[in-house]
Protein backbone atom coordinates (compact mmCIF):
# COMPACT_ATOMS: atom_id res chain seq x y z
CA UNK A 1 0.00 0.00 0.00
CA UNK A 2 1.43 3.56 -1.04
CA UNK A 3 1.26 6.19 1.65
CA UNK A 4 -1.30 8.72 0.29
CA UNK A 5 -0.61 12.43 0.30
CA UNK A 6 -2.75 15.60 0.44
CA UNK A 7 -1.45 18.98 -0.52
CA UNK A 8 -3.10 21.91 0.96
CA UNK A 9 -1.83 25.28 -1.17
CA UNK A 10 -3.18 28.62 -1.67
CA UNK A 11 -1.76 30.25 -4.75
CA UNK A 12 0.46 29.12 -7.71
CA UNK A 13 1.10 25.79 -6.90
CA UNK A 14 4.50 25.07 -8.20
CA UNK A 15 5.78 23.19 -5.03
CA UNK A 16 2.66 21.19 -5.37
CA UNK A 17 3.25 20.28 -8.93
CA UNK A 18 6.70 19.99 -8.21
CA UNK A 19 5.87 17.30 -5.49
CA UNK A 20 3.23 15.99 -7.73
CA UNK A 21 5.17 14.90 -10.78
CA UNK A 22 8.39 13.96 -8.13
CA UNK A 23 5.73 11.17 -6.86
CA UNK A 24 4.06 10.26 -10.31
CA UNK A 25 6.47 6.58 -10.86
CA UNK A 26 6.86 6.57 -7.19
CA UNK A 27 5.76 3.10 -5.97
CA UNK A 28 5.56 3.94 -2.20
CA UNK A 29 4.64 7.33 -2.40
CA UNK A 30 0.99 8.88 -4.14
CA UNK A 31 -0.03 12.54 -4.11
CA UNK A 32 -3.79 11.46 -3.81
CA UNK A 33 -5.66 14.81 -3.45
CA UNK A 34 -5.01 18.91 -3.41
CA UNK A 35 -6.91 21.44 -1.45
CA UNK A 36 -7.41 25.18 -1.63
CA UNK A 37 -8.93 27.75 0.24
CA UNK A 38 -9.36 29.63 -2.86
CA UNK A 39 -11.54 28.27 -6.24
CA UNK A 40 -9.54 30.67 -8.60
CA UNK A 41 -5.82 29.18 -7.42
CA UNK A 42 -3.65 28.15 -10.01
CA UNK A 43 -2.75 25.16 -7.95
CA UNK A 44 -6.17 23.47 -8.76
CA UNK A 45 -5.56 23.86 -12.76
CA UNK A 46 -1.69 22.52 -12.13
CA UNK A 47 -3.53 19.71 -10.61
CA UNK A 48 -6.31 18.79 -12.57
CA UNK A 49 -3.66 18.81 -15.66
CA UNK A 50 -1.86 16.51 -13.78
CA UNK A 51 -5.42 13.70 -13.10
CA UNK A 52 -5.22 14.37 -9.73
CA UNK A 53 -8.51 15.18 -7.56
CA UNK A 54 -8.78 18.48 -6.19
CA UNK A 55 -11.13 19.96 -3.54
CA UNK A 56 -12.15 23.89 -2.30
CA UNK A 57 -13.19 24.89 1.01
CA UNK A 58 -14.15 28.11 2.81
CA UNK A 59 -12.67 29.21 5.90
CA UNK A 60 -15.46 29.09 7.46
CA UNK A 61 -15.61 25.19 6.36
CA UNK A 62 -12.36 25.18 7.32
CA UNK A 63 -12.45 26.28 10.76
CA UNK A 64 -15.77 25.11 12.20
CA UNK A 65 -17.01 22.00 10.60
CA UNK A 66 -15.37 18.63 10.15
CA UNK A 67 -15.83 17.96 6.87
CA UNK A 68 -12.36 18.57 5.37
CA UNK A 69 -10.79 15.91 8.13
CA UNK A 70 -14.01 13.72 7.28
CA UNK A 71 -12.63 13.84 3.62
CA UNK A 72 -8.97 13.30 4.62
CA UNK A 73 -9.65 10.00 6.22
CA UNK A 74 -12.47 8.86 3.93
CA UNK A 75 -9.82 9.14 1.45
CA UNK A 76 -6.93 7.33 3.59
CA UNK A 77 -5.02 10.08 3.50
CA UNK A 78 -1.46 9.46 5.81
CA UNK A 79 0.25 12.61 5.62
CA UNK A 80 -0.40 16.15 4.67
CA UNK A 81 1.68 18.48 2.95
CA UNK A 82 1.59 22.39 3.53
CA UNK A 83 2.82 24.21 -0.32
CA UNK A 84 1.83 27.97 0.12
CA UNK A 85 -0.82 27.12 2.14
CA UNK A 86 -1.96 30.43 4.35
CA UNK A 87 -4.34 29.46 6.47
CA UNK A 88 -3.51 28.48 9.72
CA UNK A 89 -3.98 24.81 10.34
CA UNK A 90 -6.82 23.74 12.55
CA UNK A 91 -6.03 21.62 15.63
CA UNK A 92 -8.68 18.56 15.19
CA UNK A 93 -6.49 17.55 12.05
CA UNK A 94 -3.97 18.13 13.72
CA UNK A 95 -4.61 16.02 16.21
CA UNK A 96 -5.56 13.16 13.91
CA UNK A 97 -2.15 13.79 12.17
CA UNK A 98 0.12 14.00 14.67
CA UNK A 99 3.28 14.59 13.44
CA UNK A 100 2.22 14.00 9.69
CA UNK A 101 1.57 17.24 8.52
CA UNK A 102 4.47 19.13 7.11
CA UNK A 103 4.89 22.73 5.51
CA UNK A 104 7.44 24.17 4.03
CA UNK A 105 8.44 28.14 5.00
CA UNK A 106 11.10 30.04 2.46
CA UNK A 107 13.15 31.75 5.35
CA UNK A 108 15.51 30.43 7.59
CA UNK A 109 12.95 29.64 10.43
CA UNK A 110 12.99 30.80 13.67
CA UNK A 111 13.82 34.14 11.41
CA UNK A 112 10.97 36.14 9.45
CA UNK A 113 8.31 33.51 10.75
CA UNK A 114 4.89 34.16 12.23
CA UNK A 115 1.05 35.76 10.77
CA UNK A 116 2.11 37.74 7.62
CA UNK A 117 5.45 36.42 7.51
CA UNK A 118 4.99 34.72 3.65
CA UNK A 119 5.75 34.73 0.23
CA UNK A 120 7.29 38.18 -0.90
CA UNK A 121 6.40 39.67 2.40
CA UNK A 122 9.37 37.57 3.69
CA UNK A 123 11.78 38.51 0.77
CA UNK A 124 11.49 42.05 1.23
CA UNK A 125 12.00 41.77 5.07
CA UNK A 126 15.21 39.66 4.38
CA UNK A 127 16.56 43.11 2.02
CA UNK A 128 15.22 45.76 4.03
CA UNK A 129 17.24 43.44 7.14
CA UNK A 130 20.50 43.19 4.96
CA UNK A 131 20.15 39.56 5.88
CA UNK A 132 23.80 38.23 4.44
CA UNK A 133 21.98 34.62 4.37
CA UNK A 134 18.41 32.96 3.62
CA UNK A 135 16.73 29.90 2.87
CA UNK A 136 14.28 27.55 3.44
CA UNK A 137 13.06 25.29 6.28
CA UNK A 138 10.77 22.54 6.13
CA UNK A 139 9.45 21.87 9.53
CA UNK A 140 6.49 19.67 11.50
CA UNK A 141 3.15 22.18 11.70
CA UNK A 142 1.95 22.46 15.18
CA UNK A 143 -0.75 24.73 16.67
CA UNK A 144 0.99 27.77 16.00
CA UNK A 145 2.44 29.51 12.73
CA UNK A 146 6.15 28.62 11.84
CA UNK A 147 6.93 27.26 15.27
CA UNK A 148 6.84 23.35 15.21
CA UNK A 149 10.05 20.77 15.18
CA UNK A 150 12.44 21.82 12.08
CA UNK A 151 13.28 18.63 9.92
CA UNK A 152 15.55 20.47 7.20
CA UNK A 153 16.92 23.61 6.20
CA UNK A 154 18.92 24.48 3.43
CA UNK A 155 20.63 27.65 2.78
CA UNK A 156 21.65 30.49 0.01
CA UNK A 157 23.43 33.75 0.14
CA UNK A 158 22.23 37.27 0.10
CA UNK A 159 24.38 39.48 -2.16
CA UNK A 160 23.59 43.65 -1.61
CA UNK A 161 22.70 43.42 -4.79
CA UNK A 162 19.43 41.23 -4.42
CA UNK A 163 16.04 42.65 -4.79
CA UNK A 164 13.25 40.88 -3.00
CA UNK A 165 12.22 39.33 -6.79
CA UNK A 166 16.31 37.95 -7.02
CA UNK A 167 15.93 36.58 -3.95
CA UNK A 168 12.55 34.82 -4.65
CA UNK A 169 13.98 33.15 -7.52
CA UNK A 170 16.75 31.45 -4.93
CA UNK A 171 14.47 29.97 -2.66
CA UNK A 172 12.16 28.55 -5.70
CA UNK A 173 15.44 27.00 -6.90
CA UNK A 174 15.78 25.38 -3.29
CA UNK A 175 12.23 24.62 -3.09
CA UNK A 176 12.20 22.69 -5.89
CA UNK A 177 15.18 20.96 -5.40
CA UNK A 178 14.65 19.71 -1.51
CA UNK A 179 10.88 19.58 -0.76
CA UNK A 180 10.09 16.29 -2.63
CA UNK A 181 12.96 14.74 -1.70
CA UNK A 182 12.88 15.56 1.94
CA UNK A 183 8.98 13.96 2.07
CA UNK A 184 10.42 10.89 0.71
CA UNK A 185 13.15 10.42 3.26
CA UNK A 186 10.84 11.32 5.99
CA UNK A 187 8.36 9.12 4.86
CA UNK A 188 10.29 6.12 3.47
CA UNK A 189 13.02 6.47 6.33
CA UNK A 190 11.58 8.12 9.27
CA UNK A 191 14.41 10.59 8.50
CA UNK A 192 13.97 13.87 10.74
CA UNK A 193 17.26 14.64 11.65
CA UNK A 194 18.27 18.25 11.52
CA UNK A 195 20.43 19.44 8.64
CA UNK A 196 21.52 22.62 7.50
CA UNK A 197 23.01 22.66 3.93
CA UNK A 198 25.31 25.56 2.23
CA UNK A 199 22.42 26.19 0.11
CA UNK A 200 22.25 22.34 -1.66
CA UNK A 201 21.46 20.87 1.67
CA UNK A 202 21.64 17.39 2.60
CA UNK A 203 18.55 15.10 2.74
C1 LIG B 1 6.61 29.11 -1.43
O1 LIG B 1 7.78 29.87 -1.52
C2 LIG B 1 6.39 28.67 0.02
O2 LIG B 1 7.59 28.42 0.70
C3 LIG B 1 5.69 29.88 0.58
O3 LIG B 1 4.80 30.28 -0.43
C4 LIG B 1 5.37 29.97 -1.71
C5 LIG B 1 4.33 29.25 -2.53
O4 LIG B 1 4.77 29.08 -3.85
N1 LIG B 1 5.03 29.58 1.79
C6 LIG B 1 4.88 30.49 2.77
O5 LIG B 1 5.27 31.64 2.69
C7 LIG B 1 4.17 29.97 4.02
N2 LIG B 1 4.37 30.84 5.12
P1 LIG B 1 4.02 28.07 -4.82
O6 LIG B 1 2.52 28.33 -4.67
O7 LIG B 1 4.49 28.41 -6.19
O8 LIG B 1 4.37 26.67 -4.40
Amino acid sequence: MKNRLAIFASGNGSNAENIIRYFLESDTVEVVLVLSNSPKAKVLERARSLNISVATFSKEDFYMSEAILKRLLKEKIDWIILAGFLLKFPEPILQHYKNKVINIHPALLPKFGGKGMYGMHIHKAVVENKESETGITIHYVNENYDEGKIIFQAKTEVLGTDTPEIIAEKIHILEQHHFPKVIENLIINNKNIPSFGGGQGEE
